[in-house]
């Protein structure tokens, strides 16, 4: 077992040897705050407690930052240790330490990023597809970033169960099954007098299903008594008529096989398929409880749990928990489903992921929850909202006959485009091409989406997503297989990487690329404490310039300094591990050509 090492942060190390500093001039080491610097070209890191400790001790900062310096002389991990006007420390790493600290991180488990000391039951809730209705991108943003989150929480040391929560319950069931009706009124299914059992074969496809949906909503929009019956045979499905209800299990099958297909191309997977439908049964305890405890109150014929608070700056609307004719709403579905939750899995922490628009329904669903006991108090709910995805016109991503996106055609259109460019490069051979085209096309458009702040609205710009230049998915992979054939050709030549160890630096873009892999544990933290995959997508683009940059500036199979050279191997072999975990992480593969 060679991987077992953990090991701290680079600047952890470097705020140790500042914090000694700072005691042994005689300041209170809680000053000695080491960060990243923000101006590179002046020095890598910098500590500007001595602006802080200036107040405390009624002393110029340039007086304390050269005090602490001269303690500085003689570091184990820092050089250059200088103080300037009007009182920063600016340092750099000292050599030996960063080689030495690199060449600990390809000997460390996870590279270095320890689990969390407190392992957590995390439930994911993700993805939120709409049985029966197809999967449009509007779900495409919760799968990816949820399928992220998901394993940079795993890496972190958590139990994590995902869940898909489909919307299996709803309106649009009620649609197929009219026009279903309407179609063909003579199925077993719609006789009430029927006795028998139900024919296991469903009597539609997945094609038939995705013409029906669209084809009965536009339907009832315009007639009102189609409208009418549709609401009822919603109304008579979640009551139990037997026939709807055989007729709803069929919809189910089809549409999840389906759905599961069009995830797996995307590389997201799910724990549990749970849905809206699932929270059904516990529905009428948790109104009862409600009730007797005194939380719910009728409004207007509704019954309706107040959850506004004296901070609030807006005004927060009760909990919608049963209509007036007694329907169940999206709010009471949610609050069941944290019954359920709370009864089977009772998690540290539940966390939600759908459009950002869906805010205030959690904030209520988490207040409600909270104030009635659904969920304990020390059980953290956690709201993730997300931007739209925009096409070129700045409007909500559409096809251009204007209806919505299907998923499945987006990544079919992704896919060509990419299938187009790697059949050109020639690299790959024409039986491997279309595999690799998926592969990069998948890179593509994760990194497009990820790469972007998750609240934020971003463009879906398909030219620049899938471009083998600049901040792209195709990049990092580019990135990835360059270095990876090189690795083989040493390989291939008869070197052996076991003798390969990171030493010193021999250059500044070797020095560059060092310090940017040393960087990885700092942004794992941060992308795990935040929540924010796109923090991991800006430093893999980072850590990519830089290791293009050492690339055009040394020769690497061609240098004859066997010492230099393997040490430049390893770090090339840390630099892979790190880009690898990286969009593993992020939730897609590298090919091994393209
Ligand atoms: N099905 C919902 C939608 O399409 C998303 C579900 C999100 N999860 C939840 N627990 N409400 O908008």
């Amino acid at each position: 077992e060679i991987r077992t090492k953990e090991m701290k942060k680079l600047v952890d190390f470097l705020e140790e040897e500042m914090k000694a500093a700072f005691e042994k001039a005689g300041y209170d080491p809680n000053f000695a705050k080491v960060t990243v610097s923000n101006r590179p070209d002046l020095c890598e890191y910098q500590c500007n407690g001595a602006m802080a400790a200036a107040k405390t001790y009624h002393k110029a900062p340039m007086i304390i930052a050269g005090d602490v310096a001269v303690h500085l002389e003689g570091s184990e991990a820092l050089e250059d240790v200088q103080a300037v006007n009007p009182g920063f420390i600016n340092m750099k790493v000292k050599k030996e330490f960063l080689g030495s600290y690199t060449q600990e991180m390809r000997e460390a488990n996870q590279l270095g990023v320890e689990h969390d000391s407190q392992k957590r039951c995390i439930i994911l809730d993700y993805g939120g597809a709409n049985v029966a209705k197809p999967l449009h991108v509007g779900h495409l943003r919760s799968a990816i970033i949820g399928e992220c989150l998901k394993r940079i929480l795993r890496f972190k040391g958590h139990e994590v169960i995902g869940d898909v929560h489909l919307g299996d319950w709803g309106y649009q069931m009620g649609l197929v099954i009219t026009e279903l009706r309407k179609r063909n009124p003579e199925l077993v299914y719609f006789d009430e007098q029927y006795e028998g059992e139900y024919p296991e074969e469903a009597p539609f496809t997945i094609n038939d299903l995705e013409e029906i949906y669209p084809y009965a909503s536009a339907y009832a929009k315009e007639h009102e008594d189609y409208k009418e019956e549709a609401l009822a045979a919603t109304f008579e499905l979640q009551n139990g008529r037997k026939g709807y209800r055989a007729l709803w299990k069929h919809i189910m099958r089809v549409s999840i096989a389906d759905l599961k297909r069009n995830y797996e191309n995307l590389n997201v997977t799910f724990d549990l398929w749970k849905g809206e439908a699932d929270a059904q049964p516990y529905i009428p305890d948790m109104v009862k409880m409600m009730k007797e405890k005194g939380f719910a109150h009728l409004d207007q014929g509704a019954l309706v749990v107040d959850v506004k608070e004296e901070t609030d700056t807006k005004e927060i609307p009760p909990c919608m928990i049963l209509k007036s004719d007694g329907a169940a709403l999206y709010d009471t579905t949610d609050l069941a489903t944290l019954v359920e939750r709370e009864k089977l899995y009772h998690p540290d922490e539940v966390i939600y992921m759908t459009d950002k628009r869906q805010e205030l329904h959690f904030v209520q669903v988490f207040r409600c929850a909270k104030k009635t006991g659904i969920v304990p108090e020390d059980t953290k709910l956690t709201f993730i909202g997300f931007g739209t995805m925009n096409g070129k016109d700045g409007k909500p991503f559409k096809t251009r006959a204007g209806g919505v996106m299907r998923l499945s055609d987006l990544i079919h259109g992704i896919n060509e485009e990419m299938y187009k460019k790697i059949a050109e490069n020639r690299t790959v051979a024409p039986e491997e091409a279309e595999k690799t085209a998926q592969m990069v096309g998948l890179a593509a458009l994760k990194y497009g989406d990820l790469s972007n702040q998750a609240a934020k609205d971003y463009v879906f710009d398909l030219d620049k997503f899938a471009s083998f230049e600049g901040n792209t998915g195709p990049y990092i992979l580019y990135t990835i297989v360059r270095i990876k054939s090189i690795l083989n050709k040493y390989k291939e030549n008869g070197g052996d990487m076991a003798e390969c160890r990171i030493s010193e630096p021999h250059s500044e873009s070797e020095r560059g690329l060092m310090l940017e892999a040393a960087k990885f544990t700092a942004v794992m933290e941060q992308a795990y404490e935040e929540l924010a995959p796109h923090k991991i997508c800006g430093y893999i683009f980072d850590l990519a310039n830089s290791f293009n940059r050492f690339y055009h500036e040394n020769r690497i199979l061609g240098e004859e300094d066997k010492e230099k050279q393997q040490g430049y191997l390893a770090l090339l072999d840390l630099v892979k591990d790190i880009l690898m975990t990286s969009i593993g992480l992020l939730g897609f593969e590298a090919p091994e050509r393209m």
